[in-house]
């Protein structure tokens, strides 16, 4: 493999496709992006100040701080996977001025990835997100879309925050779920959708083995 490529893994709340965005990053020596991950930072400004992701002008002036801070210990930073982070992301990403500073920051790191601890050049760029596909990298040279019934993701959400000694249930977990799912699928910016050249691998029941294999069969294909 020569030329630098992008893959593009978009898929609604634990459908898989962060597992597998960073499976196959190790497997083709990619630069790993995850792109909720920024949006989480910009909710967890938000929160941290007591503002209101509901509020256009709050949310863009933590995209603007997210902008011009951002380190790799921000988006690595566990306080960014709870709950009410989430439900706060889903939020303030529906602004298109959100949208539109967190699309040029994901864009710049997709063809400028940073040297890697090996100091070995990456051999391209993979994310994950929700509009890879469709507005990031719409020239990705692998689109997929994992998806999962809504069920299915919520007992594997359920069973990932009870490991984490969170106390939940799945019944809230899957009602959060379906509102994240509502306000992701239904916002007018970006919703998130299958892009149209996208291949779509439905998880439910597939192991993340299997996935993954299946993923980079696809993606050889794809590339030879
Ligand atoms: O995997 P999970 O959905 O739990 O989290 P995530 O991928 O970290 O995304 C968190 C939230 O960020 C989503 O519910 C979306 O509201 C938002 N997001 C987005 O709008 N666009 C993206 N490219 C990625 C995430």
């Amino acid at each position: 493999m020569t030329q630098f490529i992008t893959i593009a893994v978009d898929g609604p709340a634990a459908s898989g496709k962060g597992t597998l965005a960073r499976r196959l990053a190790e497997q083709f020596h990619l630069f790993y992006l995850d792109s909720g991950a920024v949006y989480r930072a910009v909710a967890k400004r938000i929160l941290d100040l007591e503002k209101n992701p509901d509020n256009p002008e709050d949310a863009l002036s933590a995209a603007l701080y997210v902008r011009d801070h951002l380190t790799s210990e921000m988006i690595a930073d566990p306080a960014i996977r709870s709950d009410s982070v989430a439900d706060a992301t889903s939020r303030s990403s529906r602004f298109p001025a959100v949208r539109e500073i967190i699309t040029g920051i994901l864009q710049f790191y997709t063809n400028h990835p940073p040297v890697n601890q090996h100091h070995k050049p990456f051999q391209g760029s993979i994310l994950d997100g929700r509009d890879i596909g469709t507005v990031v990298c719409p020239n990705a040279n692998v689109k997929l879309f994992i998806t999962a019934s809504p069920q299915i993701r919520a007992e594997r959400r359920f069973k990932e925050l009870s490991a984490r000694g969170i106390v939940t249930t799945y019944e809230t977990v899957l009602q959060d779920m379906l509102d994240r799912d509502a306000r992701d699928n239904g916002r007018e910016v970006s919703p998130s959708k299958p892009a149209p050249d996208a291949v779509h691998f439905d998880t439910s029941h597939m192991d993340s083995d299997h996935v993954f294999e299946k993923a980079v069969e696809l993606i050889r294909q794809k590339l030879s």
